[in-house]
């Protein structure tokens, strides 16, 4: 990939006006230990992977007027119908999440006209010059992120599985390791709770768990 093209062009401010979007944040709980990592770092990169509608970016972006923030999503086709879904299932965690969105419809038919991209750049446009979206599958643009910027956070919200934290730190040998959903997937045996410790045990790391979110720490 041409590294001029690796970070989406922001669309004109007259484009951003026409669309109506506004960001969803999935919050299980337990952010504050990304926070007091990028409030401690002297110049903070976040690399965020799993971007969604910019809840979390948003978050680490109001922390700090000096974090920096890349943003790599997919931003594939359909996601009306995963907020759909949500409505379709109305579980109670679903509500949570779309109840302080001002106005759900609009949200949909937004996703549908200008795609997941433009959508994610309109929630962010206050941020325009602090954040980065990069559309891509990670294992294929990582190595491309890592010869243009060199992040001390890397948050996982995508696939969080022990290769993709083995991927983050062959690329981003210096930045902390951290991300979402630890409670996920009881069924399954906790995937990423098992992902997280082989990691740990393996390049001897500590982890820090609060809530839904973890974070692992270098020994030395
Ligand atoms: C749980 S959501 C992220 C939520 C977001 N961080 C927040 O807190 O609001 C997961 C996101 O990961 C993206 N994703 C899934 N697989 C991916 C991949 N291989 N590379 C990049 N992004 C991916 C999806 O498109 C989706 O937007």
């Amino acid at each position: 990939m041409e590294s001029r093209k690796l970070f989406a062009d922001w669309p004109s401010a007259d484009h951003l006006d026409q669309i109506d979007s506004f960001p969803v944040s999935l919050d299980g709980g337990g952010k504050e230990l990304v926070d007091d990592l990028i409030l401690k770092l002297p110049n903070p990169v976040v690399l965020e992977v799993g971007v969604f509608l910019g809840g979390s970016a948003t978050r680490w972006l109001e922390l700090r007027e000096d974090v920096v923030v890349v943003g790599v999503d997919t931003f594939g086709d359909g996601w009306e119908r995963i907020i759909q879904r949500y409505q379709d299932e109305d579980l109670p965690w679903m509500r949570r999440v779309l109840d302080p969105v001002p106005d759900v419809e609009l949200l949909k038919d937004s996703l549908r006209r200008h795609g997941a991209l433009d959508c994610v750049l309109s929630n962010l446009r206050k941020f325009k010059d602090r954040f980065l979206a990069v559309k891509g599958n990670f294992s294929d643009v990582c190595g491309a992120i890592a010869k243009e910027i060199t992040p001390n956070v890397v948050y996982l919200d995508a696939d969080k599985s022990f290769e993709m934290l083995e991927i983050s730190r062959k690329y981003f040998p210096g930045a902390v390791l951290c991300g979402d959903d630890w409670t996920w997937g009881e069924a399954q045996g906790f995937p990423i709770q098992k992902a997280v410790k082989r990691y740990c045990e393996r390049y001897n790391c500590t982890f820090q768990v609060d809530r839904v979110t973890w974070l692992v720490e270098s020994r030395s």
